[in-house]
């Protein structure tokens, strides 16, 4: 305890300052312990750690990395924003947001467009549950398009489902296939309404050479472990619009970290507004960074792999292959056809087991499945967090002339083809010599249940 009175002396007057600095010296909040945890989880073995310890332990951290997005410099210097710019350059977009997960950048893209109560959004009978939710959870209500034989929204079915409520459609590209954009845009544009495209299923793909996601108004994606990239949980929204960005920025980061200017007054109506924080994690963006500069190569590799199968396949009668909008910016992590019953889909399927190739049939074993709209339990039974919170009968939706009904058979296109595909699962490292098996084994099965015919529809 310090006991003599030297301090009486004020500092301002010339006295000795009770506090000249400190002496503690601090440890850094993250350091070698939160490294080498990660190390860890990436299952380096003990003695890898070990060494790793040694090498680390002499760097002197400071006081440690600041592992949030935003940071006191702009433009900040992190991993998040790093992961922006990098998003920026592979989709040829001048904005980006990096956000938590794929289902925030769907819930930050409704809302930038304008979804809220009383308005609609068209949304594929095929997909993933996320996107109508997000419709949702933004007070809007989904409404579901049909598909065609390519697996996504059918532009022919796209009209006639627009309302004076409509203001978005949000198509999704499915399982690493492509949607056919160029006349969702056209009518989208004839009617003044925004396309949200949904790209978690397929980044890397590309419409008629565009990115897919840059074609639209906004595009979403997920990078989570679940997808071709990702880490654990994280998700993207771009577009080539500021003020959508902005909107965008501000549903993500409520407390206006986002902003140049944090407490400045909006500049125009609809800037500013309650959000929430679906900020990127920072170690999240450090992986999710490198990922993204992969995936040009994993595009590359399944796109082979999956042409270099469809050019040996064989045509036959009771084969529809799937339909592709964009051969070139097929993805191709999976392989599509429709048997033209389930009962010959079961034999191909047992078949192609039996020949080693992953295939399967979600008809010969249904049960739930949220990438199919009948099946989306909380939207077609028109749930909300309260009964009075749900969107589909609030006053100003009734008042708008709206009114859904959610139930199986609407979307009969969806129905058919859901249950009788057949999918086949590839690999993105197989060998040539891989893919020439697996396209054997294909032909074999299907020569060995179905009639070869030159005017069957063909795979490419
Ligand atoms: C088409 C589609 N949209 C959105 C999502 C949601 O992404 P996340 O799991 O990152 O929230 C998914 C994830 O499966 C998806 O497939």
């Amino acid at each position: 305890m310090i006991t003599h009175v030297q301090a009486a002396r004020l500092a301002r007057d010339g006295g000795e300052p009770a506090f000249p600095a400190m002496e503690g010296k601090p440890q850094p909040k993250i350091g070698l312990e939160e490294f080498l945890s990660i190390a860890e989880r990436f299952g380096f073995s003990d003695d890898a750690l070990a060494r790793l310890r040694a090498a680390v332990s002499e760097e002197d951290l400071g006081p440690g990395p600041n592992l949030a997005k935003y940071a006191t410099s702009y433009p900040p210097n992190t991993k998040g924003a790093a992961f922006e710019q990098k998003a920026r350059e592979l989709f040829g977009v001048p904005y980006a947001l990096g956000v938590s997960s794929g289902t925030a950048a769907l819930h930050c893209a409704m809302i930038a467009a304008g979804v809220g109560p009383g308005t609609e959004v068209i949304v594929p009978a095929i997909g993933f549950y996320a996107t109508a939710a997000m419709v949702v959870a933004a007070k809007g209500v989904p409404i579901f398009c049909d598909v065609d034989e390519s697996l996504h929204m059918d532009p022919h079915k796209v009209e006639a489902l627009i309302t004076p409520r409509t203001v978005a459609i949000a198509p999704t590209h499915v399982m690493g296939s492509i949607c056919d954009l160029a006349p969702i845009v056209e009518i989208a544009r004839r009617h003044g309404l925004l396309v949200i495209e949904d790209c978690a299923q397929s980044p890397g793909g590309s419409y008629r050479g565009k990115p897919v996601g840059s074609v639209g108004d906004l595009g979403c994606f997920s990078i989570s472990a679940y997808k071709i990239i990702g880490g654990g949980e994280g998700g993207l929204v771009i577009t080539h619009d500021e003020r959508l960005w902005e909107r965008a920025n501000q549903f993500a980061e409520a407390g206006g970290l986002w902003r140049r200017d944090r407490f400045a007054p909006p500049r125009y109506a609809g800037e500013l507004f309650n959000g929430t924080n679906y900020r990127m994690s920072e170690l999240e963006a450090a992986v999710d960074v490198i990922q993204l500069t992969k995936l040009a190569g994993i595009v590359q590799r399944y796109h082979a792999v999956k042409f270099r199968i469809l050019e040996q396949l064989k045509r036959f009668a009771e084969i529809t292959p799937q339909k592709l909008n964009d051969p070139a910016g097929e993805i191709g992590y999976t392989l599509r056809f429709y048997p033209a019953t389930l009962e010959l889909a079961g034999k191909i399927v047992e078949a192609l087991h039996a020949e080693g190739i992953r295939a399967g049939c979600h008809g010969l074993h249904p049960k739930p499945d949220w990438h199919i709209y009948a099946d989306m339990f909380p939207i077609t039974l028109k749930t909300g967090t309260m009964p009075a919170d749900q969107p589909f009968d609030l006053p100003l939706y009734r008042e708008r002339g709206g009114h859904v009904e959610y139930h199986r058979g609407q979307c009969p296109v969806a129905d058919d083809l859901f249950a009788r595909m057949v999918s086949i699962s590839l690999n993105q490292w197989y060998t040539l010599r891989d893919a020439d098996r697996i396209a054997l084994g294909i032909n074999k099965v299907l020569a060995a249940y179905c009639t070869p015919s030159a005017a069957a529809p063909g795979w490419l």
